[in-house]
């Protein structure tokens, strides 16, 4: 029976089978259904039927998957959050080929109404975790590109604000699974207050696309690594895509402006690769941090958001303590922190704040900090001597987040792997969670 947490079940001729969660199934179906709040499933060798809490027979409404058996297997990498990171550039060019038709953003094969675009004065994005990072990557650029005042909320944290919600607010939800309990709350009291809601979610059919207005599914394919790559970079270009519409749909961008954004998106799965193309290089600087108790990443604007998701990834997978930083904030307190023993990444590829970013790693060298610089390819770093330098593809500055995402994956991924750990099972950590 099912209450609340989710459940997947399927007949097939060796049986019928029932799970959290589809990946388990893909070995034996890419056939489902998703089994309804409050309902009970009888299952026998030859039959499985599915009933309402009265008794009455319900017709099980059947999805499909269309990822390959082999999606769910390592497929010759060591672990599958390596397999995750290499999976980039196929996952998103599925998630972003589809919604591109003539160099244009479009939803029409997602049934999306343009309407949803329509009359809205307020965008709050609410997810959790890597989710909310994504999020925070795509208020930057909704508020550059479309000037919609936006929020990014904790999904944990939503419903007890008693959040200001109407129907000129857009709520967009993002989820790699569809089926965690803080953004499904969130997503129920946007609906109840008569928000119009949008979710970006990676598992078909799952509890938050069946119940928002509209749904953009990722196509990463199944990601079994409890932390999050691919659906990561995935919920990045799947906001880009939605910025791309919303922005024609609202007028805000003329033609010029439009295909310079939809270029930079469609480079971003060759960006990743050839991020990918030189890991040994970033192995090479992972060593540098294997020692490292604390670590601090630093960077500012779109480059602070992408690196709140970099040190995510670091201490989760390397359980270094990793902090990101917003680098003009580091004087306020932090910078007593910073010693010849805690390394610090700083992220360079927003032109207009070059300078300043430049001044503030001076000012972390100067109490003794090794630094190692992810730069986009074309920025002048002034000669100053830095422990590593990793250039970045370059790409417009809106697009850096894929590229420099990449990068940071392979970091954490190395430091993991080299401190000897499960990279693919972090302790303590689930990968759905369905609990408050
Ligand atoms: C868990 C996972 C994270 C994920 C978060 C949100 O904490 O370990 O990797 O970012 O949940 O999950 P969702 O499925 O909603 O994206």
């Amino acid at each position: 029976m099912r209450n609340a947490s989710p459940l997947v079940a399927s007949h097939t001729e060796d049986g019928s089978f029932i799970a959290s969660d589809m990946v388990a199934l893909l070995k034996y179906t890419k056939d489902y259904f998703v089994v309804p709040e409050e309902h009970i499933v009888v299952m026998k060798a030859d039959s499985i039927t599915l009933y309402t809490m009265d008794g009455g027979v319900e017709e099980p409404k059947m999805l499909h998957v269309d990822w390959d058996t082999t999606a769910a297997q390592k497929g010759g990498y060591d672990f599958f959050m390596q397999k995750e990171i290499y999976d980039q550039p196929e996952a998103l060019h599925n998630t972003i080929m589809p919604r591109i038709h003539n160099g244009h953003a479009d939803f029409s094969a997602d049934n999306i109404s343009d309407d949803i675009f329509k009359g809205v004065n307020r965008v709050i994005v609410t997810a959790c975790g890597t989710a909310w990072h994504a999020g925070l990557v795509g208020r930057h650029l909704i508020e550059a590109m479309i000037r919609i005042p936006v929020t990014v909320e904790l999904a944990s944290e939503f419903r007890y604000m008693n959040p200001i919600l109407d129907e000129h607010t857009l709520v967009v939800v993002i989820t790699q699974s569809g089926e965690t309990a803080d953004s499904l709350a969130a997503l129920r009291l946007a609906n109840e207050r008569g928000a119009k809601t949008i979710s970006i979610v990676n598992v078909k059919g799952s509890s938050i696309a069946r119940e928002s207005d509209y749904v953009l599914y990722t196509h990463a394919g199944p990601e079994i690594a409890v932390a999050s790559t691919k659906a990561y970079t995935t919920q990045m270009a799947a906001l880009f895509a939605l910025i791309g519409r919303m922005a024609v749909v609202r007028g805000a961008f003329n033609e010029e402006q439009e295909k310079a954004f939809v270029d930079a998106l469609m480079q971003a799965p060759d960006a990743i690769q050839q991020v990918l193309d030189r890991k040994e290089e970033m192995h090479h600087i992972a060593r540098g941090l294997l020692e490292a108790k604390d670590a601090f990443m630093l960077g500012r604007g779109l480059d602070y958001a992408i690196l709140l998701e970099g040190a995510l990834k670091l201490k989760e997978v390397s359980y270094i303590h990793t902090e990101a930083y917003a680098s003009g904030e580091l004087k306020h307190g932090t910078i007593a922190l910073i010693t010849e023993k805690t390394p610090v990444v700083a992220l360079v590829t927003q032109e207009r704040v070059r300078d300043k970013e430049l001044s503030n790693i001076r000012e972390v060298q100067s109490r003794g900090a090794s630094v190692v610089v992810l730069v986009k390819d074309g920025i002048d770093l002034a000669d100053a001597d830095y422990t590593h330098v990793f250039t970045l593809p370059a790409m417009d500055d809106v697009a850096m987040a894929f590229p420099a995402s990449a990068a940071l994956q392979l970091l954490a991924y190395y430091v993991s792997m080299d401190r000897g750990l499960d990279v693919d099972k972090p302790r303590n950590l689930a990968k759905v969670v369905t609990v408050e």
